[in-house]
């Protein structure tokens, strides 16, 4: 079995939800206290032994490649100032590391994973949405790529969601399970609550077979019009091996307002620096 060594980054999003903030800047560059959406991303690929990133970007997101690159100015005064750069530690790759590709129309999910196949070509990947944020140890994509070298096949991250919302969300018919494995029988994007076949939904973590980009290129247009990630997974069902995989630790929703500020909250508590002066604001509030 092939190890995943390649990770997708669909990035092109306009990010509309977040305007004004998003007018000049990429949505996934956001902060969650002190770093965007896309290091903590980058960074659980990276732990879950990913050698290779691959962007998926469009027209005014070049300042996700600046990110991950060496700032030799910032660091050229920094240095002459005697200060460190620890913060800068997780945000500098060699060249060939992190390699974009340009999805150049808006057509979906499903056509942005495609963008990438010259640069995946005949291996197993990993996709990541950064608007996922997903906090755990070891990392939510760390977990999937355990479950991974004892199944095979394609894994998606799994979790129940509040029935009312499943029109959000890809959905599983779940087979058998076996402990936080679920076996995964037909895939359904964004179907109403009523004709939902659980409410068991696909979050924003894959590991998929390179065939998934034949698939790709040859389905249709899916639900709103666009094409779909979850419609190639589901002509893969019965072909290959497919599994959800529930993950242990906490899912932040940062492509909502409110699960981003939650992120923020939930974050900076964790946070030794920040977490005593934030704690004593909300006590402050409460009472
Ligand atoms: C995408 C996928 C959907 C998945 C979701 C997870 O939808 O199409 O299947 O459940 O991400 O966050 P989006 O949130 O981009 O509309």
């Amino acid at each position: 079995m092939k190890p995943v060594r390649k990770a997708v980054f669909p990035v092109a999003g306009l990010g509309t939800r977040f305007l004004p903030a998003t007018k000049a800047i990429p949505k996934e560059m956001l902060t969650v206290v002190d770093r965007p959406l896309i290091q903590y991303a980058v960074e659980e690929a990276r732990e879950a032994g990913i050698e290779q990133m691959i962007f998926v970007t469009g027209r005014g997101k070049d300042a996700l490649e600046d990110h991950f690159d060496i700032a030799y100015e910032l660091e050229a005064v920094m240095k002459g100032r005697g200060k460190p750069l620890d913060a800068l530690v997780g945000t500098r790759f060699p060249p060939g590391a992190i390699v974009s590709v340009r999805q150049q129309e808006p057509l979906g999910l499903g056509h942005a994973v495609w963008c990438a196949r010259e640069i995946v070509g005949d291996e197993p990947f990993a996709v990541l949405l950064p608007d996922d944020l997903m906090v755990g140890r070891p990392g939510c994509l760390a977990q999937m790529v355990s479950a991974y070298d004892k199944v095979g096949g394609n894994i998606v991250c799994a979790q129940e969601v509040a029935p009312e919302r499943t029109a959000s969300y890809g959905i599983i018919t779940p087979g058998s399970r076996d402990g936080r494995l679920t076996e995964v029988k037909g895939l359904v994007e964004k179907p109403k609550p009523e004709e939902a076949p659980s409410n068991l939904g696909v979050v924003g973590r894959y590991i998929l077979q390179p065939e998934i980009m034949e698939v790709l290129a040859n389905i249709g247009k899916g639900a709103g019009g666009e094409i779909q990630l979850t419609d190639g997974m589901a002509a893969l069902i019965g072909r290959q091996p497919f599994h959800g995989v529930t993950f242990d630790g906490d899912r932040h929703d940062c492509g909502d307002k409110t699960g981003f500020v939650i992120a923020n909250l939930a974050l900076a508590l964790r946070r030794d620096d920040v977490a005593p002066a934030v704690r004593a604001f909300l006590a402050e509030i409460e009472g």
